[in-house]
């Protein structure tokens, strides 16, 4: 979190201006520069949450009472992903990610587009782990909805900061692309988001949906609409990090390449296009199931807090009973394998070495 100091040297704006929300000043100057670090025209409403922009973007490319409901999202993300379709009163359906990048795969995405045509709302994409999709990957996504006509949000929440191997940063993805703010993330303000756009159209959408519904008039244009506002303070917060992001961001890619340094040796694998990744974590694929549970009981004695990653989502309690297409073998062997590594802007030597310690022990 960036001192106290840095961030009233831009909150100071709003208390001089006595306005602390709804398009504040703070607000406003940091979408400007968050659009202008992307490079390409883009629009930026800041929203309070990953989750409340997502549920605001999903409303915004859909509709308010759309004829199609489904929503194909994949079963291999955190739970926020699926909570934004329902609370969008849409439903969701699954599908899974490809074993060479972890992303949704382009291939099935295609085949439920067809299977279920008509009753497709979205596609609802994911920036697994925060890590940019590979550009064919993207584009394959891209060129899949445009052909069936339906509109495609991508979740890139831990991913600003993230290039694809094309060098193109993440926030340019899909009709609209949403990123969070929440303490976790590499560019963090305790809880906060962005949605971006690149239509005007969808942009003014998802302004609306953000601000109940009001349009720049102040007139109600659709109902409901939401408060998903970022306020001022979040935003202060947002710029000051934004300031030091670049040496945020070497300081994590170069720890997370310390800790994963010869590990493809010993049976680890990592995710394509993890060095160009703003690595809020460090995941690594064990070798197998029961090499993982080794390890995650040893742990706790080696002092290293190492963690699993998400469940399938389709196989938690309260989220089955909704379709998935086909088994999903690809979501389940990296749910059973999945670790997440320790990091920190200021890990130490000495702390990736226990870490590195504890995956290489004897079995
Ligand atoms: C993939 C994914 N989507 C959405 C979210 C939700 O973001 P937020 O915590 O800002 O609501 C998260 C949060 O960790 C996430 O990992």
């Amino acid at each position: 979190m960036p001192g106290a100091e840095r961030i009233e040297g831009y909150f100071k704006r709003s208390r001089d201006a006595h306005w602390y929300s709804n398009d504040g000043p703070c607000a406003n100057l940091l979408c400007a520069r968050l659009a202008e670090r992307l490079g390409e025209e883009v629009r930026c409403t800041a929203v309070s949450s990953g989750t409340t922009g997502l549920m605001v973007a999903l409303r915004a490319v859909v509709g308010e009472r759309p004829r199609a409901r489904e929503v194909i999202v994949p079963s291999f993300t955190y739970v926020a992903t699926v909570s934004a379709v329902l609370w969008s009163g849409l439903t969701p359906v699954f599908l899974d990610v490809s074993p060479d990048h972890w992303h949704l795969s382009p291939q099935e995405l295609r085949e439920v587009l067809e299977r279920r045509a008509g009753r497709i709302a979205a596609v609802l994409a994911c920036s697994t782990f925060g890590c940019a999709p590979p550009r064919a990957v993207s584009e394959a996504w891209e060129r899949a909805c445009a052909a069936a006509g339906v509109p495609l949000v991508v979740d890139s929440a831990a991913g600003f900061g993230s290039r694809d191997d094309a060098g193109r940063p993440l926030g340019l993805l899909g009709d609209a692309e949403v990123v969070s703010f929440h303490a976790t993330k590499p560019l963090a303000a305790g809880e906060g988001g962005a949605v971006f756009a690149r239509e005007e159209a969808v942009a003014r959408r998802v302004a609306r949906q953000t601000t109940f519904g009001l349009d720049e008039q102040r007139v109600l244009a659709e109902a409901p609409g939401f408060n998903a506002k970022m306020s001022e303070i979040h935003a202060a917060i947002t710029l000051a990090a934004l300031d030091s992001f670049e040496t945020t961001l070497a300081a994590r890619r170069e720890r997370a390449a310390a800790l994963r340094a010869g590990l493809e040796d010993h049976g680890y694998r990592f995710q394509p296009g993890a060095e160009r990744s703003a690595c809020q974590f460090v995941p690594a694929l064990a070798p197998t199931a029961a090499r993982r549970a080794a390890l995650l009981g040893a742990a706790d004695r080696a002092a290293v807090q190492l963690r699993t990653y998400h469940e399938p989502l389709h196989l938690m309690p309260p989220l089955r009973g909704y379709a998935v297409h086909g088994e999903l073998p690809v979501t389940r062997e990296l749910s059973a394998r999945m670790l997440s590594l320790p990091l920190a802007n200021d890990l130490t030597d000495a702390e990736i070495e226990r870490v590195r310690a504890l995956l290489l022990m004897q079995r």
